[in-house]
């Protein structure tokens, strides 16, 4: 069968191709499978979900993100059933899922509190639904086993939940859901629990096996990394709205707002006004006497027409650390080497400018020695391309 996105997507392809040809959201022509409409649910005062509007396509890894309390299980459970809208329609393949009960929606979903049966064992927990569904025994047995080695449990399918460790839950409330093989798998937090190793490796197994099993899934993370990772597409939520819905390069590269910019990835906000607008090209007029330049139309069409206060963001690794004086322009900013991080694979320099303020610059280790280090208290200077900063409304 031939995508909207383009390329067929079978079992046995690499995920990567599959991956990267996957887009249904920029063909005008593709159905969404998922579709939120204008959807909102308040508790008494509070709006949990606030008119969102949300579109996702059959097979996309979708990710959640945003601070908590921003609404990302709520919007889960209204998907799922558990929750009734307050505004607003919700609609799976084409149907309006109002009345539906949980069980009837071809969705599955995994809880951020896992809510295991305690009585019974791992193996129980996990063939509890394929039972119901009344699959043979012999078929049980393969697919509880098949997803008990791929979360590493294998060997403790006889234990209860009350012997094993938080991860080890982990992994029996994501095998559960993932061995139904339902349409839409809702993940809420589902590797929270995991230590860094397997949470990586996890990462990767849940992309190839969504893949391989033609799953869609909306998967809720505070980790941007992550999400990052993992998803076709993220939105990021705050206060129960989108505040923005892009591929992974497109939320770090272009941010719509302070917010999401400050909320995923570091980010130095350098405050000013606008001096001038020639299209593409932004000059701002820093609040502390710096001049910048920006290149690329801002996102926001009504921002940065001269007297606007603006934020030119820049992220750490775009950002180049220099022991000479450079020649004057725009983007150079003028410190003092404050603090150093040393990552291994990254050293983070905190600078310290002319008004006070800290600038976090990053730069790669590539060489195992350099000739002249940089250390603290070191004068230097910072500089940036016009296409490296964006420019964000206040
Ligand atoms: N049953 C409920 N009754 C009243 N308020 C609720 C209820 N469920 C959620 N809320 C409120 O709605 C808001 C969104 O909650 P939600 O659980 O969706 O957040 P979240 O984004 O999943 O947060 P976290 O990352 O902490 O899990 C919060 O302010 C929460 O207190
Ligand atoms: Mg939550």
């Amino acid at each position: 069968m031939a995508e909207p996105g383009g390329a067929p997507r079978g079992a046995h392809q690499p995920v990567g191709s599959v991956r990267r040809s996957f887009a249904p959201w920029t063909d005008p022509a593709a159905q969404a499978f998922i579709r939120f409409e204008d959807v909102s649910r308040r508790f008494g005062s509070v709006a949990a979900v606030d008119g969102v509007d949300l579109a996702i396509y059959e097979r996309e890894f979708f990710c959640l993100l945003g601070p908590s309390g921003c609404g990302k299980t709520t919007l889960m459970r209204m998907l799922a059933g558990f929750e009734t809208p307050s505004a607003g329609r919700i609609l799976l393949g084409g149907q309006d899922l109002a009345g539906l009960p949980p069980y009837r929606r071809p969705v599955n979903m995994m809880f951020q509190s896992y809510a295991l049966f305690p009585h019974m064992s791992v193996a129980g927990n996990i063939a509890f639904g394929l039972k119901q569904e009344g699959l043979p025994r012999s078929e049980i047995e393969d697919r509880v086993a098949a997803i008990l080695k791929l979360v590493q449990l294998e060997g403790f399918g006889a234990r209860r939940p009350d012997q094993l460790s938080g991860g080890q839950k982990q992994r029996v409330a994501l095998a559960r859901a993932l061995v139904k093989r339902p349409k839409v798998l809702l993940l809420d937090e589902p590797l929270g629990a995991l230590d860094k190793k397997l949470r990586e490796e996890t990462q990767f197994e849940l992309m190839d096996l969504q893949v391989e099993l033609g799953m869609t899934f909306l998967v809720v993370t505070h980790d941007q990394d992550e999400a990052m990772t993992m998803a076709d597409r993220i939105a990021v939520m705050e206060r129960g709205r989108l505040a923005q819905v892009g591929t992974p390069a497109e939320i770090y590269e272009s941010p719509a707002t302070r917010s999401v910019a400050a909320f995923v990835g570091d980010i130095t906000l350098f405050e000013g006004t606008v001096e001038r607008r020639d299209g593409e090209v932004v000059s701002v007029a820093g609040a502390a006497g710096q001049a910048f330049r920006v290149v690329g139309a801002p996102r926001d069409g009504a921002v940065a027409a001269a007297g606007d206060a603006v934020a030119v963001a820049v992220r750490p690794e775009k950002m180049e650390l220099l022991a000479d004086r450079p020649e004057a322009g725009p983007n150079v900013l003028e410190g003092e080497i404050w603090d150093i991080g040393y990552l291994g694979d990254w050293t983070t320099y905190r600078v310290k400018i002319a008004d006070g303020s800290i600038v976090k610059v990053a730069r790669a280790n590539a060489a195992r020695h350099v000739a002249r280090p940089l250390t603290w208290e070191d004068r230097v200077w910072i500089r940036f391309a016009p296409d490296a900063a964006v420019v964000l409304a206040r």
